[in-house]
């Protein structure tokens, strides 16, 4: 079983994961929770040179890297973890670079999905929770409205959250648009809901769509 967590920088994806993987870890489901890029030593090397904001990394080159990230994560860990029936929950996944590379960065959208066919060794998630917010929002949550003048001033935003406003606009509507193409894989989520009632309509479309977790209840 493979659940994905979708949703632009501060949506959150982590939140909702740790709620998740708690409930899980109590009612001794076997689960173990990955984030991209990283979850392998080479991945996370990958990772730091992603999102530390000294690099200049060409639109190409950041595909690639985030696609070599992935198919370690994938080949070493993720189908291994499958096959030996382990819930794994993966914070974002391939349609993050549809979402990022493909609609925000402008790259082609045929040869994404043959790079992501390659990295994934075509492997789809089950499940993809997608929660969504606006740019403005999220970047408010992560930074409060007195730090991020600071914040940005100080050089403390990743190498992705540099992007800025327009770019964070046309990776949401890029989810917008994915999510249109494949309505049963994807719950979307209003992200300003509170992170009580988010976890709640979590766990019952898990209950709803997968006898495994149908016994699964919120405390
Ligand atoms: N439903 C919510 N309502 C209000 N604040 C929230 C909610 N969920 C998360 N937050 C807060 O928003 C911030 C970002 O949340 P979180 O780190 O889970 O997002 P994320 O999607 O994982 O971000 P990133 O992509 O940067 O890892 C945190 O400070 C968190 O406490
Ligand atoms: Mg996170």
């Amino acid at each position: 079983m493979l659940i994905t967590f979708e949703g632009i920088d501060g949506a959150g994806k982590s939140t909702q994961i740790r709620k998740l993987q708690k409930l899980l870890a109590e009612k001794q489901c076997e689960t173990i929770v990955l984030r991209e890029p990283g979850g392998t030593e080479i991945a996370e090397k990958i990772r730091q040179i992603l999102l530390e904001s000294r690099h200049d990394i060409t639109p190409v080159g950041e595909l690639l890297l985030f696609s070599a990230s992935r198919a370690e994560l994938v080949q070493q860990v993720i189908l291994p973890a499958i096959a030996e029936g382990k819930t794994v929950i993966l914070d974002r996944f391939f349609d993050s670079t549809t979402a990022y590379q493909g609609y925000g960065r402008g790259l082609d959208a045929e040869m994404l999905q043959s790079i992501i066919r390659l990295s994934t060794f075509s492997l789809h998630p089950d499940i993809t929770f997608y929660l969504d917010i606006s740019p403005e929002n999220a970047m408010l949550r992560k930074f409060s409205e007195k730090s991020l003048p600071l914040a940005l001033e100080e050089n403390e935003l990743d190498r992705m959250e540099r992007s800025g406003s327009d770019f964070y606009q046309r990776v949401r509507k890029g989810y917008h648009r994915i999510i249109e193409g494949e309505k049963n894989r994807f719950v979307v989520l209003d992200a300003l809901d509170n992170p009580e009632k988010l976890h709640k309509e979590i766990v019952a479309s898990l209950g709803e769509r997968f006898p495994a977790f149908s016994g699964l209840r919120t405390p």
